[in-house]
């Protein structure tokens, strides 16, 4: 991800970035940091960017010229999406974190004095971002706050073991109390049940601290909390077929555009902002075109599993890529793992997944789906820093791979041709499970409607079909590069 800083202050970005973690993902090459410095555009004398705004009022503004001539000097002439930094913009919050994360890079122009001239901010930005109802004295500490809540979504800069794909246990909930050593502190005690070694015991107390804190501190996200968690109910009532649309929300990553209240839900459009992925469920054909206007343009992909709603969306240009069937594993229990060699996946394992995963080629098995959607490079990258990836060994050489998407279901999976039907395709996928379980998530996944082996694999470990078939609708020419 690159972020470049349209700035008075350069040192003032780079000195606040450098430290901690933000600072090790631009040393690493996993983020870069190029602060701009506005002044050095100007054609004025003496490096002045400033002047008395028309019509007269207090301070000066930023003038036109030099900020257009910086911004050009960035991208050369291509759209990339620029941010505004001004108290007048849209407030800042996850989602729009989130967004974020899916660019692979941004401009902020940081404002200082009383403003910019409207002219070049007609012509640059493309979004303005506000961090809270005060003012600063310049936009340089609001666009630091933005980078740091994006950069630590891209892959890689919070490192494998805390990604942040792990904490969406109590999403839209405030953190629940934290303890650490001495067990007594103050002669206030540790919560027993912190001490009990018991996990669910502790999941269930936690769960119930956030709950109470949200509802006591931030009844507006309690509301959301609650809203998000009806529709879960609603849903699960066909768990099979809206487990997709389930998980999406549980784990804090799909927001709803549209669902029914009460009890008789037909219609559902939930989206995902983090790999623009969209599903929907309609009751009908009109209920359906109403959803489908809903979609934010950016949508790559989205799962139906009516066929009413592939019409509508081939109407919209996008074009039926995958029919899959999707499967999931509601037990609790973990399964299993007779194969004990299966580790996750780091960098060092890029171009063997890739090899097997993008290519389609040579001893590529059944990659039939990554070549139809034009899985990529980049893909694998993204979920490999993640800590999605995950590899099965055999006397230490790698025999395949498997783990979960960005949408969140397990897939990705590939053996060598020579290391099939040993069992080794259940281990490596039970140890997938156990991993998504342990994560609190309801493991599920999608299998193409045609791969038997697939299917029989699904049914040996325990898996339960949904009934329907979906379907995987992609964006058509937008659509290369990515996939969910
Ligand atoms: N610039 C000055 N105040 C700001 C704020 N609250 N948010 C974003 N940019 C700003």
């Amino acid at each position: 991800m690159k972020f470049h800083i349209l700035t008075l202050f350069p040192e003032m970005i780079l000195q606040g970035l450098r430290p901690g973690i933000i600072g090790r993902a631009a040393e690493k090459g996993i983020i870069s940091l190029n602060a701009v410095n506005i002044r050095d555009y100007t054609e004025e004398r003496h490096g002045k960017v400033d002047d008395y705004p028309y019509g007269g009022g207090a301070g000066m503004l930023l003038q036109a010229q030099p900020v257009y001539v910086a911004h050009r000097a960035v991208t050369g002439g291509r759209r990339v999406r620029t941010i505004y930094m001004t108290p007048q913009g849209v407030p800042l919050t996850q989602k729009t974190v989130r967004e974020l994360a899916g660019e692979e890079e941004l401009i902020f122009l940081c404002g200082h004095y009383e403003g910019i001239d409207e002219r070049v901010l007609e012509e640059i930005v493309t979004d303005s971002i506000s961090i809270g109802d005060y003012v600063l004295t310049g936009g340089e500490l609001a666009a630091m706050v933005v980078i740091d809540a994006v950069s630590r979504l891209v892959p890689g800069v919070l490192g494998n073991e805390d990604s942040p794909e792990e904490e969406s246990f109590f999403n839209d909930l405030l953190e629940y109390p934290q303890y650490s050593r001495p067990e007594s502190w103050h002669g206030k005690s540790v919560p027993a049940v912190l001490l009990s070694g018991n996990h669910r015991e502790v999941a269930a107390w936690r769960l119930e601290e956030a709950r109470k804190r949200t509802a006591l501190r931030r009844p507006d996200l309690y509301e959301r909390y609650q809203e998000t968690q009806r529709l879960i109910r609603q849903l699960s009532k066909d768990k099979r077929n809206n487990i997709h649309m389930m998980e999406s929300l549980a784990r804090g990553k799909g927001e709803i555009l549209y669902a029914d209240a009460g009890n008789g839900m037909k219609n559902a459009a939930i989206y995902d902002g983090s790999c623009r992925t969209a599903m929907l469920t309609a009751g009908d054909a009109g209920s359906g075109r109403r959803l489908a206007e809903l979609l934010p343009a950016e949508t790559e992909r989205v799962l139906v599993s009516q066929a009413f709603l592939e019409e509508i969306l081939e109407e919209k240009q996008y074009r039926p890529s995958c029919r899959y069937r999707q499967v999931l594993y509601p037990q609790r229990t973990v399964l299993p793992v007779k194969h004990k060699d299966i580790r996750r996946l780091g960098m060092e394992s890029y171009e063997y997944v890739c090899a097997r995963y993008c290519d389609g080629t040579g001893d590529a098995g059944r990659q039939g789906e990554a070549r139809r959607t034009g899985v990529n490079r980049q893909y694998v990258k993204e979920r490999i820093l993640a800590g999605a990836v995950y590899g099965i060994f055999v006397e230490e050489e790698p025999v395949g791979f498997g783990g979960y998407h960005a949408d969140g279901g397990l897939g990705m999976l590939y053996l060598e041709e020579n290391s099939r039907r040993k069992g080794l395709g259940t281990s490596l996928e039970a140890y997938i499970i156990n991993r998504m379980l342990e994560r609190g998530w309801i493991p599920y996944g999608h299998v193409e409607a045609d791969n038997m082996p697939a299917m029989g694999l699904q049914e040996k470990l325990g898996l339960y079909f949904a009934a329907k078939t979906y379907c995987r609708m992609e964006k058509t020419l937008a659509n290369e590069g990515q996939v969910c």
